[in-house]
């Protein structure tokens, strides 16, 4: 309909000027011919122009009295033309809001006499603002008072009114052949009959419904590639599942430790423990946790095997390094740069910056006659490739390295020194009983990976980074991560 009127109409005229008088004049819905103007353009039919004008359009408030007429009009109407009624009276003859509304209107222009009774003032009331909305509703102008005072009272408000001027385009025709949008194999057959739709280069293709990289895993990447690029070999992480004893009894730790309770950690009731540990090596960590050697003096408390052999979730990925490390010591000796990125479990109460697991990045270098300034240098390679070259060290404690050193960095874009990480150099009472040789060191650090990620991509709940209420959208909108220059 709408199409056949604007092609027809461009066969004779010139112009159609003004697509809202065009569908009056032909009694076409404007929202219908508009549709149809924006389809011929696509196909060059027709050039257009855009038409914005402001109209006024009516409120709901506003539909409504132009129906059922205004407030004031309604409530002279319910005074009785002789005599009065009751104030409560003619409030339950009329809905809440045109009571009050009526009230007030009614009695500023004194058509009626308010009071405890109330009764005409005047003998017949004209309703102009009823008119007046349906002159709007109908398209026409009302005077400027008049329009001033509907707005005031929010019955109507402004609103942009878009429509169109049309011309003949380069493709015009009086009528539009069906296009072929698609090359089906009856198209195809059909080619010289039909005309086919043109390409448009310029519209943007579905999104496409892959897979995104999470966060974690791009920044992982990284920290991978830093640690090849430095001439570090991944160590194995593939199990979660650990025995106290390579995770703390190897790490000189001692047994009454906070950290080896429930509260900290998860410990596994089947399978409860562990079936093999390397029986002399036990034999040598029982003896210096009991009694020393090596010129330490040990703990000098009972060690109890069933307590090493108790299975757990791997609360860190020192316990890897103890095993390679050990491994390492059944061998004749060559030095080694490890490094591990994997996940690591701790009882924990989970809120905005704890989650009971993530992923601990461990490096470890392992040479004859290191020392802490071999450490302190290779931290400041490692972190400068992160772009993290201010560096400060913290004297700390950890069972299984001495001295051991919390790593700060200062943070250009919070303007403060923040923990990165931990570090040390792991004591002779866990590497002498491996069996490594007596001038052998190891220089290691740990971090967590899931903090440099939200530093990285600016997220401030871990829930939304990593579990299961993570974020989705965020996955699929953040973009490739770029760490350090
Ligand atoms: N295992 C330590 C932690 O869980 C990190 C660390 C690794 C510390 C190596 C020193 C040496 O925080």
């Amino acid at each position: 309909m709408a199409e056949k009127a604007i092609l027809g109409f461009l066969q004779n005229n010139e112009e159609i000027t003004d697509s809202g008088l065009f569908s009056a004049e032909f009694n076409l819905d404007h929202d219908e011919v508009v549709n149809v103007i924006k389809s011929l353009h696509g196909f060059r039919f027709i050039d257009v122009q855009d038409i914005k004008k402001e109209t006024w359009v009516l409120t709901d408030e506003g539909k409504e009295y132009a129906a059922e007429g205004s407030p004031e009009v309604q409530l002279f109407l319910a005074v009785p033309e002789e005599g009065s009624i009751s104030k409560d009276e003619l409030e339950k003859k009329l809905a809440p809001s045109v009571f009050s509304i009526g009230c007030s209107q009614a009695g500023k222009r004194r058509w009626v006499q308010m009071g405890r009774q109330v009764s005409r003032r005047v003998q017949n009331v004209e309703d102009k603002v009823k008119d007046q909305l349906l002159q709007i509703q109908e398209g026409k102008e009302v005077d400027n008072d008049s329009t001033s005072s509907l707005k005031a009272r929010k019955l109507i408000i402004k609103e942009t009114w878009t429509g169109y001027s049309v011309k003949k385009g380069p493709n015009y025709a009086p009528e539009r052949k069906e296009v072929a949008t698609d090359l089906t194999r009856e198209n195809l057959q059909n080619w010289k009959e039909l005309e086919f739709k043109e390409y448009n280069f310029n519209a943007k293709g579905a999104p496409l419904q892959a897979g995104h990289l999470h966060a974690l895993l791009k920044v992982r990447k990284q920290f991978k590639d830093i640690f090849v690029q430095m001439g570090f070999e991944e160590m194995p992480t593939n199990n979660f599942v650990e025995s106290s004893f390579w995770n703390f009894d190897a790490l000189f730790q001692p047994q009454q430790h906070p950290a080896r309770d429930s509260h900290d950690t998860f410990f596994l009731k089947a399978p409860s423990t562990t079936r093999t540990l390397p029986e002399d090596y036990v034999e040598r960590v029982k003896r210096v946790h009991e009694s020393g050697g090596y010129g330490s003096r040990g703990y000098t408390y009972d060690w109890k095997r069933e307590e090493a052999n108790t299975n757990l979730l791997r609360t860190h990925t020192t316990a890897v390094s103890s095993r390679m490390l050990y491994a390492l010591a059944q061998k004749p000796f060559v030095p080694k740069k490890y490094f591990s990125i994997d996940r690591v479990f701790r009882n924990e109460a989970v809120d905005r910056t704890h989650l009971a697991e993530f992923h601990q990045i461990e490096g470890l270098i392992c040479d004859r006659g290191l020392t802490l300034g071999d450490l302190i240098g290779v931290l400041k390679d490692f972190f400068s490739r992160l772009g993290m070259s201010k560096l400060q060290f913290k004297p700390a404690y950890n069972p299984y390295t001495e001295p051991s050193m919390e790593i700060f960095s200062y943070h250009e874009g919070i303007g403060k020194w923040v923990e990165i990480g931990n570090s040390g150099m792991f004591r002779p009472e866990m590497l002498l009983p491996m069996g490594l040789p007596e001038d052998v060191r190891v220089i290691a650090w740990g971090l967590s990976l899931e903090r440099p990620t939200m530093i990285l991509y600016g997220i401030n709940n871990i829930r939304d980074l990593f579990g299961h209420k993570v974020d989705l959208d965020l996955i699929k909108r953040n973009p490739i991560c770029r760490i350090g220059i």
